[in-house]
């Protein structure tokens, strides 16, 4: 009995000196930071395997490296992957907060559920930079420290139209190939809920018909931004429609590539669909140029990692956030597109 007193007696004075010889370590640290200053930027990714959002992740790291070899400040940015799963999401911010990050960047995982993220930051007073999945107005209402950088939807959907109106003008049996005076075509959309599928098609569709060209959709289904889902479901369409499909509006490159594999495969013959994409990924790019791919909207990943950085860089080092190109609103900013087709391809391949 007395041995169990003497030894938590001793563990007692271990635990005690552990503690002090802790905080003298965080004296040294701070003492330190007075130096080299310090900036935490937490990124929570909704799924880090997504191709478009990890180029933006990507460029994030490296504008950060660049900026901290200019010298003012050691930058940690800790990417984080919440695989699709808001609870993981959670968590992942839940850490930034009890670490004290001075700024967190958020692609959620779904979109209508900002408020609880918010709810979190707002509470320990760390600003949120959200990005490319925007959470809805009311949501951005409920503090002033929430900026949203993405890109402006309608943009992409009406330059997508753009590129088929223009091919169609200047040679009509190009896109029409049945020559019935209308274009027949499947479109593949994003996530449902997700801001860029719905207004993507919508002014798709809505640019072509303005133009005063008939359509026919022969077909329509989300792939989840996904290629080997849209190449199931091309492959679906192509057995329904055979060559009677003469356009594929995909939402976004991945899906685009995913239907291609789907076209190769099914030996369709002279008379391939052509197919647009939008965010200018490197293997959409290579497939411009080799003429599997009509054409494809720029989702201009680098703008939109120096935006986010910007703003977090910023918010972290206290600065004046209202001085940064293209704020709108005090808290968004929306990067503009680009159309590239075979004529000016070349340009954004070297780009990349
Ligand atoms: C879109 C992009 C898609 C996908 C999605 C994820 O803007 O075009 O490819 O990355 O964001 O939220
Ligand atoms: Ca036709």
């Amino acid at each position: 009995m007395r041995l169990i007193k003497k030894l938590s007696g001793l563990l007692t004075v271990v635990s005690i000196f552990n503690v002090l010889s802790s905080c003298s370590a965080n004296v040294k640290s701070a003492n330190y930071s007075n130096d080299i200053k310090e900036i935490k930027i937490g990124v929570t990714l909704y799924k880090q395997d997504d191709a478009f959002i990890s180029e933006i992740s990507k460029n994030i790291e490296d504008i950060a490296k660049e900026k901290e070899n200019q010298g003012k400040y050691k930058i940690i940015v800790n990417v984080a992957d919440a695989k699709g799963n808001l609870i993981n999401q959670s968590n992942q911010v839940d850490k930034f907060v009890a670490q004290n990050y001075d700024v967190i960047c958020v692609n959620m995982v779904d979109r209508t559920a900002a408020s609880m993220i918010i709810d979190k930051a707002k509470s320990a007073n760390i600003p949120i930079v959200f990005f490319n999945r925007e959470p809805v107005e009311e949501d951005m209402e409920r503090w002033n420290k929430l900026y949203y950088v993405g890109a402006d939807a309608q943009q992409s959907g009406e330059m997508q139209a753009n590129i088929i109106i223009n091919a169609y003008k200047k040679d009509n049996r190009m896109v029409d190939k049945n020559g019935d005076g209308k274009i027949q075509y499947v479109m593949l959309e994003g996530e449902q809920g997700h801001q860029d599928s719905l207004i993507r098609t919508e002014y798709c569709i809505k640019t072509i018909t303005q133009n005063g060209i008939e359509l026919e959709k022969l077909a329509d289904d989300t792939a989840n931004w996904q290629s080997a889902q849209a190449t199931t479901k091309m492959s679906q369409w192509i057995k329904s429609f055979g060559d009677k499909i003469e356009v594929v509006f995909s939402n976004n490159d991945e899906m685009a590539l995913g239907a291609i594999n789907a076209i190769n495969d099914a030996n369709i013959g002279g008379k391939k669909p052509l197919v647009v994409g939008i965010d200018g990924l490197p293997k959409a790019l290579e497939a411009v140029k080799n003429g599997s791919m009509i054409g494809t909207i720029l989702n201009d990943s680098k703008k939109q990692a120096n935006a986010i950085f910007n703003l977090a860089y910023t918010l972290a080092s206290h600065g004046n956030v209202n001085s940064i190109d293209g704020l709108e609103k005090g808290k968004y900013i929306r990067t503009p597109h680009a159309e590239v087709t075979s004529d000016n391809v070349d340009l954004y391949i070297e780009n990349k």
